[in-house]
């Protein structure tokens, strides 16, 4: 694990671009090959925009997702499509989304409320066809959706009278993780994550559904998985599968910056490099 997370974190701190992508590719050769046969592309994993969320003295929540926006078309390789990692505030997004030149693929937070989510399901009707949890292909990858995190909670629920259906994720992803050998890669990403050493912890899954997920990743061996909610980098391996627990794109605990990361799905894996998206001092 530690081995794992030092070289991660490492190439988190390279530079931006073809310069990035070349370094990561000389440390550990984890994109030999990647370009032969097609498998490699970027996406984005963007967490907490918090859109309407205006700080005192800093740029509005709206303006904060426009500098994510403006950092992405700087991107080489540019970015696919985007994972969105909840508390959205889709209100405001609704307003922004035409200004988004990437496909955006997103989910809800503790700060959607029903009605919320609701207009976060009409925002990408293909994606979520009713309810809150979906999956998607892109490439050789399956990308699977889940909504964890009840309204007004910060405990994370796969069961929920405010997620749509209320009921029955758990059996859903269990599917989904059962097609596991017909995709190349298999990435999960949802708001809340579990607690690192799956303890009671307020601002993680509550500690069955965490429980049952590790269960589910060391049984099934995903890809990797994606999160936000902690406002903090939280990041850690369940049975050698990475969990990227984001920063948010508006503010973090800590002091910690604010940004997104720029995800290299190669020829072995991920790499993950944290952008930078806050004012110069
Ligand atoms: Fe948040
Ligand atoms: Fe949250």
């Amino acid at each position: 694990m530690g081995k794992q997370l030092d070289r991660r974190e490492f190439l988190a701190l390279t530079g931006a671009g073809m310069a990035g992508w070349a370094l990561s590719g000389a440390h550990g050769q984890e994109h030999a090959g990647a370009g032969q046969n097609g498998a490699m592309y970027t996406f984005a994993a963007v967490a907490d925009p918090h859109l309407s969320e205006n700080r005192e003295g800093e740029l509005t929540g709206a303006e904060k997702f426009r500098r994510v926006l403006g950092a992405i078309e700087t991107l080489d390789p540019a970015p696919e499509f985007m994972l969105m990692l909840g508390d959205i505030h889709p209100t405001v997004l609704e307003v922004l989304l035409p200004e988004a030149s990437l496909p955006i693929h997103a989910v809800a937070g503790n700060h959607e409320s029903k009605e919320g989510r609701e207009l976060l399901r009409s925002l990408f009707p293909d994606d979520f066809q009713g309810k809150d949890y979906y999956a998607f292909t892109h490439r050789d990858d399956l990308y699977i959706a889940m909504c964890n995190a009840a309204h007004v909670d910060h405990v994370g629920h796969f069961e929920t009278e405010t997620n749509t259906p209320s009921v029955g994720q758990c059996e859903w992803i269990e599917e989904q993780l059962a097609r596991r050998d017909k995709f190349n890669r298999v990435i999960l990403f949802g708001h809340i994550p579990p607690d690192p050493e799956l303890r009671p912890n307020g601002m993680c899954l509550g500690q069955n559904d965490g429980r049952w997920l590790a269960q589910k990743v060391q049984d099934t061996q995903p890809t990797a998985l994606f999160f936000g909610h902690r406002h903090h980098r939280v990041w850690f391996d369940i049975a050698g599968v990475p969990v990227y627990g984001m920063r948010s794109c508006n503010w973090n605990f800590n002091n910690e910056p604010v940004g997104f990361g720029h995800v290299f799905a190669g020829s072995n894996g991920l790499d993950v490099r944290f952008i930078e998206t806050g004012e110069e001092a």
